[in-house]
């Protein structure tokens, strides 16, 4: 059985004292067990989120990292630096890095690569954009996106990550796919991994839905076989949601 993880991705949102403040509160209501909890917080919320975190079961994921280990590449954050503040998780290749920063499924491959050698857990996201459903490309996107984030990486390591299903009309638009739709495409991920890396890869790894998650509909996409979990960006902003979230899973 694959334990469900419920992913906060609170984007350019939260200084360092409302980070703060979302720990407290989570601290103090968090009683959910068999679910893993991670919030992907900005780089400069980190270190204090997982200082005010320590001793719970909520670990901290960041949202992007360089592929390099150091070197001249001004505004960047590497993997080791991110694992010296004890962050756990990195999300890479959001639809929004891909849109806004020219992320490309080579640079995904890169930092998936990367981030595995430093010891981080990959959140890979993928999907489509409404033009691309709506021509029936959906299938095919997935699978180049999820072909080429995961291009020379060992199958051992490929089962370790978590993958993000999101489609891109369905982020923060209020608009969220039918379960059973998630559930469809996300097998088609899972079938890709199993073709790439064996079934027992396919088996074990976790894919997510993402975009629009909220307290009210995590509970029918946890219904379906395939959907381990959510990568939930509004919804995970108020600690008392975030939780709901995690009970719901
Ligand atoms: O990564 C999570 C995200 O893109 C979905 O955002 O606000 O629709 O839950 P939201």
């Amino acid at each position: 059985m694959r334990t469900p993880i419920i992913a906060g991705n609170w984007k350019m949102f939260k200084t360092m004292a409302e980070a703060r403040a979302f720990a407290q509160d989570a601290k103090a209501g968090n009683n959910t067990s068999g679910v893993q909890k991670v919030i992907c917080a900005p780089f400069t919320a980190l270190a204090s989120l997982k200082e005010e975190l320590a001793g719970t079961d909520i670990a901290i994921g960041a949202q992007n990292m360089h592929f390099e280990e150091q070197g001249a590449y001004t505004g960047e954050i590497s993997a080791s630096m991110l694992k010296e503040i004890g962050v756990e998780y990195v999300i890479l290749g959001h639809s929004e890095r891909r849109q806004y920063f020219n992320e490309t499924d080579e640079t995904v491959n890169k930092k998936v690569v990367a981030a595995l050698a430093a010891g981080l857990v990959p959140i890979v996201c993928v999907g489509e954009s409404l033009e691309q459903r709506e021509a029936g490309e959906t299938a095919d996107v997935v699978r180049t996106q999820t072909e080429g984030a995961f291009a020379g990486v060992d199958a051992a390591q490929v089962a370790d990550t978590v993958i993000a299903y999101e489609p891109i009309w369905a982020i923060g638009t209020g608009k969220s796919s039918t379960a059973e739709d998630a559930n469809e495409t996300i097998a088609i991920i899972r079938s890709v991994i199993g073709e790439r890396f064996g079934q027992a890869t396919a088996e074990k790894v976790r894919i997510q839905y993402g975009g629009s998650v909220k307290p009210e509909n995590i509970a029918s996409y946890m219904s379906q076989p395939d959907i381990d979990g959510a990568l939930v960006g509004g919804a995970s902003l108020v600690a008392d949601s975030y939780l709901q979230l995690v009970a719901g899973a």
